[in-house]
């Protein structure tokens, strides 16, 4: 089992606890630059920052983890960065889906995929074959991922039953909308976190995140620690979350 660390564990009321946290991983460049380093450098250390945050997903007993990898706008970027990205992916998979498998992680991935080189993918789909019986933390990596696609995708799935007949449109409810989106089977985002200073979705789960509470912070993903990720899981628990109702 991964190591834990009870004192900062303790400090979250396990009663007040967010069944979904989706991470925007951002200011890997900018953290770079600021240091004399290449982007590249930042994204590095970037994967060391997700490895620790999911151990302590694993450690709380997270029910769900979602983090932007790669979003469908992120293909704007130079060559050698995307390259560089897509490299750091396949190797962060290969080098962790035995750890993860062992500690109970369920993988998953969000987003099209398809254009993604053929070994990635496979790659992709044997650690999601791997850890399928895993009940532990769901661990979604939102990778050639857009909100804005993934509700057309599911828009177009549902045109097509109407189409042959199956539904009526006015048969469509939320519940088979959302069926059809990834995240299919898994509670809705209640707790979204966006490092590196920029206070925007970017296109980030647009449908799951109707009831989110947003946790913004200044610091740059390659230094968020454990410490800043229990600091807004306590803040969420500190939340009057009315869903549109009045509290007593
Ligand atoms: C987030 O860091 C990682 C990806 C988008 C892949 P950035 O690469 O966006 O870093 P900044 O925002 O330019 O600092
Ligand atoms: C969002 O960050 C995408 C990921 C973290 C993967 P970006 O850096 O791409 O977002 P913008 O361009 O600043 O909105
Ligand atoms: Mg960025």
């Amino acid at each position: 089992m991964w190591e834990s660390d009870n004192d900062l564990l303790g400090r979250v009321d396990r009663n007040r606890m967010p069944r979904h946290v989706a991470i925007i991983m951002d200011g890997n460049g900018r953290w770079a630059n600021s240091h004399g380093f290449l982007r590249s450098v930042g994204h590095t250390a970037g994967v060391k920052t997700l490895k620790n945050i999911l151990k302590t997903a694993v450690n709380l007993g997270l029910e769900a983890l979602t983090v932007y990898a790669f979003s469908t706008e992120n293909w704007k970027r130079p060559h050698t960065e995307v390259d560089f990205l897509m490299h750091l992916f396949s190797e962060y998979l290969e080098r962790e889906k035995t750890d993860m498998h062992a500690n109970n992680v369920r993988i998953n991935f969000l987003g099209r995929t398809e254009d993604f080189a053929p070994a990635l993918q496979k790659l992709m789909t044997d650690s999601m074959q791997l850890m399928k019986n895993n009940t532990g933390v769901k661990f979604n990596v939102a990778a050639d991922y857009g909100g804005q696609d993934e509700i057309i995708r599911a828009t177009q799935n549902l045109a097509r039953l109407v189409k042959a007949g199956e539904i009526a449109p006015e048969d469509i409810t939320a519940e088979m909308f959302d069926a059809e989106l990834d995240t299919c089977g898994q509670p809705p985002v209640d707790l979204m976190i966006r490092t590196g200073g920029d206070l925007r979705v970017s296109n980030f789960l647009l449908w799951q995140t109707a009831y989110a509470e947003f946790w913004f912070t200044d610091t740059p993903w390659p230094e968020f620690t454990p410490k800043e990720f229990i600091d807004a899981l306590v803040d969420f628990g500190k939340r009057d979350r009315r869903f549109g109702a009045l509290n007593k």
